[in-house]
């Protein structure tokens, strides 16, 4: 078995990040989540990925390589223009061959591993199985109406009015018998080739299609609240070291990781909280659900339930909470009057200031 993992796209939900950083390089607990993407992949013992990386991009190329530090083999797929998900599997037929493949949107964390539905999709092999989980929202995703023995019956791309509450969750099996249905279908009407399309055209002309409910934690990453809520699930899980330097007068309570060359001077960290390597805390109070990135600058502040990635700096801002910053952002205070505020925000950024 191979694997496609999708990074392209245009992540417009994730604005601004998304306008400088690919969105599937969004750090969870410091580690990106595309680094959790491979690693699910690999426990499957499948270790040639093909990762669909959109033109402009090598910054992801950057933060992989090839792949052997994690023992994976990395083929990095250049898609000029987001097409939609079933034209990734399109310009992937080369590397894909004729073989059967996992396909895993990039930006979906789960961290309770595929290893089941990858032992049901070998043991039976439908032409594909995909994964679906109950969801509030429905609309917001693609939707499955499954028959009792866990049979697909029709798939819908964000309906309007959906017919079940069962999303499609962004890991899909696939044997070679997709390429067929990719060829038959047409761009929706929002201009993509839409797997679901593909998946249905399967259903619509005979052929074995699965589904499984998914058990375990999944999160879409593609908008802040979802990044942030995945942040303080992962870190739930933290296993606590410190690798940097905390002084006397600090406290750390809870699960805390300093990682290398941290300071931590005259502050506490309530864990689960990370600080990245090289980042120096002074005088502040870090709460929980935290996770700051490498070499940061958080000095007399107090921040919970929040990331802030490399290269930032936060400097006497009290009760920062459930904020992303970005990387090399800085947030401050002026010592120039208290009723009024200087801002440089980039397009599409959200600021709360105290009414
Ligand atoms: O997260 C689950 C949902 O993912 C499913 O329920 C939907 O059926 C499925 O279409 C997808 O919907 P999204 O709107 O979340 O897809 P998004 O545009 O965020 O793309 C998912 C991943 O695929 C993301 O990492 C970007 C990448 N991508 C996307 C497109 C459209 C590509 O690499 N190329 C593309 O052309």
């Amino acid at each position: 078995m191979k694997a496609l993992v999708l990074a392209g796209g245009s992540g417009t939900r994730l604005r601004p990040f998304s306008y400088s950083m690919p969105k599937q390089l969004i750090p969870i607990a410091n580690t990106p989540v595309l680094e959790y993407v491979v690693r699910n992949i690999l426990d499957l013992g499948v270790n040639e990925i093909g990762i669909i990386i959109n033109d402009r991009d090598n910054e992801i190329q950057r933060a992989l390589g090839d792949g052997s530090q994690f023992g994976a083999q990395l083929t990095y797929i250049r898609q000029e223009n987001p097409l939609g998900l079933a034209h990734t599997v399109a310009i992937a037929q080369d590397f894909l061959a004729d073989d059967d493949f996992v396909m895993y949107l990039g930006d979906n964390m789960l961290p309770d591993g595929i290893s089941d539905i990858a032992e049901e999709f070998t043991a039976r092999r439908p032409a594909a199985h995909i994964v679906v989980c109950k969801v509030e929202d429905p609309c917001a995703f693609g939707v499955a109406e499954l028959g009792p023995d866990g049979e697909v019956l029709r798939l819908v791309e964000k309906p309007k009015q959906p017919r079940s509450d069962l999303a499609l969750i962004g890991v899909y099996f696939f044997t070679a018998a997709i390429h067929e249905a990719i060829a038959a279908i047409t761009p929706s009407a929002r201009g993509e080739l839409e797997i679901t399309d593909a998946i249905q055209w399967l259903v619509t002309n005979g052929a074995d299609v699965r589904a499984s409910d998914y058990q375990g934690y999944w999160k879409d990453t593609g908008k802040v609240a979802d990044v942030l809520a995945c942040n303080a699930r992962i870190l739930d899980g933290l296993h606590p070291g410190v690798h940097g330097t905390v002084d006397a007068t600090s406290v750390l309570v809870g699960p805390v990781v300093v990682e290398k060359g941290a300071r931590i001077v005259r502050s506490r960290i309530e864990g689960p909280a990370i600080i990245g390597a090289g980042t120096v805390v002074e005088d502040s109070h870090i709460g929980l659900h935290t996770s700051v990135g490498r070499d940061c600058a958080v000095t007399n502040s107090r921040l919970e339930r929040s990331i802030v990635l490399e290269g930032a700096s936060v400097t006497g801002v009290q009760g920062l909470h459930s904020s992303l910053v970005g990387r090399s952002a800085s947030v401050g205070t002026t010592t120039q009057s208290t009723d009024r505020y200087r801002l440089v925000v980039g397009d599409h950024t959200q600021v709360e200031v105290a009414a």
